[in-house]
C-alpha cells in the first residue's frame, strides 16, 4: 500500500517540518486505554498541557467498573478543556441524603460486585455518543448519555445536556441549536458517504472535495 502521511498510529499526529513533535495534541486512542472508553481513529485532543492521564482528564467520573460507555467516532477535534461528563458522575437523588456514603466506606473485602451495584443508582443515563467529524468548541461540557451526531459542532463553552443532531451547530447553556451547517439533502448524503470510513490513501487523494462543500463533487468520487 501507498504511504500516507495521515498515520493513525502516531502519538501526537502534528509534526512541524523540521521533524518538531507538537506534544499537546495527541490521538485519543493512542494515549487512552480504558475498559470503557471507545475512540476511532484520527480523533485528537489538543489541550494546552501535556497529561500523564488523559482519559480521567477527558471522563474523569468514568471507572473502570463503570456500567455506561463512552463511544468516540473517527476525526473528531476535541479543543482543549473538553470533559465529558459520564452517566456514574450522577449521586443517588431519590434519598433525602445525596451523600456517596458507599464510596467512603469500602473494605478489603468489599469486592468489584459491590462496587459495581454503587454505580447502579435510579436514573442513570446511558452511554455517551460522539459521532465522526465532531468537532468540540474550547472548555465545552458533555454531559451524561448524550448522543452527538457526526459532522456537529459544539461551541466553546457549552454545556450539552440534549442529543445534537448531525451536522449542527449548537452553543450555550443548556446548549441549543445555532444552525444547520448544510441543507437537509446534503446531509442526507454526507450520511451516506460516511467519508471517515474511506481508505486513508482515498481521503488523502480526495481531501479538496472532504474540505470544500460542493457535495455533487464528493458524491461522485464515493466509489
Ligand atoms: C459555535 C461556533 C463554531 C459558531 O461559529 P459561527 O457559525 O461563525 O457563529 P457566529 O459567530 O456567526 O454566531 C452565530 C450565533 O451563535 C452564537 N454563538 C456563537 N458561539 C457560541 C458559543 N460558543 N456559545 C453560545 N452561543 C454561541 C452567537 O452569539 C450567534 O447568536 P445570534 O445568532 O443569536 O446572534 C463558534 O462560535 C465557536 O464556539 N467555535 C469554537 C472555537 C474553539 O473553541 N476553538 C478551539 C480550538 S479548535
Amino acid at each position: 500500500m501507498k504511504k500516507t502521511l495521515l498515520d493513525p498510529q502516531k502519538k501526537y499526529p502534528m509534526v512541524m517540518p523540521d521533524g518538531t513533535e507538537i506534544k499537546t495534541v495527541v490521538h485519543l486512542n493512542q494515549v487512552i486505554d480504558h475498559p470503557q472508553i471507545e475512540i476511532g481513529d484520527f480523533s485528537y485532543f489538543g489541550h494546552f498541557e501535556v497529561l500523564e492521564d488523559y482519559a480521567s482528564f477527558l471522563a474523569p467520573y468514568l471507572f473502570p467498573l463503570s456500567p455506561e460507555k463512552l463511544v468516540i467516532g473517527k476525526f473528531c477535534q476535541i479543543a482543549h478543556g473538553v470533559r465529558i461528563i459520564t452517566s456514574s458522575a450522577n449521586h443517588n437523588m431519590n434519598g433525602f441524603s445525596t451523600f456517596p456514603f458507599n464510596n467512603f466506606m469500602m473494605t478489603p473485602e468489599t469486592s468489584a460486585k459491590e462496587i459495581e451495584a454503587m454505580f447502579q443508582v435510579p436514573g442513570r443515563k446511558g452511554n455517551t455518543h460522539i459521532g465522526n467529524d465532531v468537532w468540540i468548541g474550547m472548555e465545552a461540557i458533555i454531559m451524561p448519555g448524550v448522543t452527538i451526531g457526526d459532522g456537529a459542532i459544539i461551541g466553546a463553552r457549552s454545556v450539552v445536556v440534549k442529543d445534537v443532531e448531525p451536522y449542527t451547530i449548537v452553543g450555550g447553556n443548556p446548549a441549543k441549536a445555532i444552525k444547520k451547517r448544510f441543507s437537509e439533502e446534503t446531509i442526507e448524503k454526507l450520511l451516506e458517504l460516511k467519508w471517515w470510513n474511506w481508505d486513508v490513501e482515498k481521503i488523502e487523494q480526495n481531501l479538496e472535495a472532504i474540505l470544500n462543500s460542493d457535495i455533487k463533487k464528493l458524491y461522485n468520487i464515493r466509489l
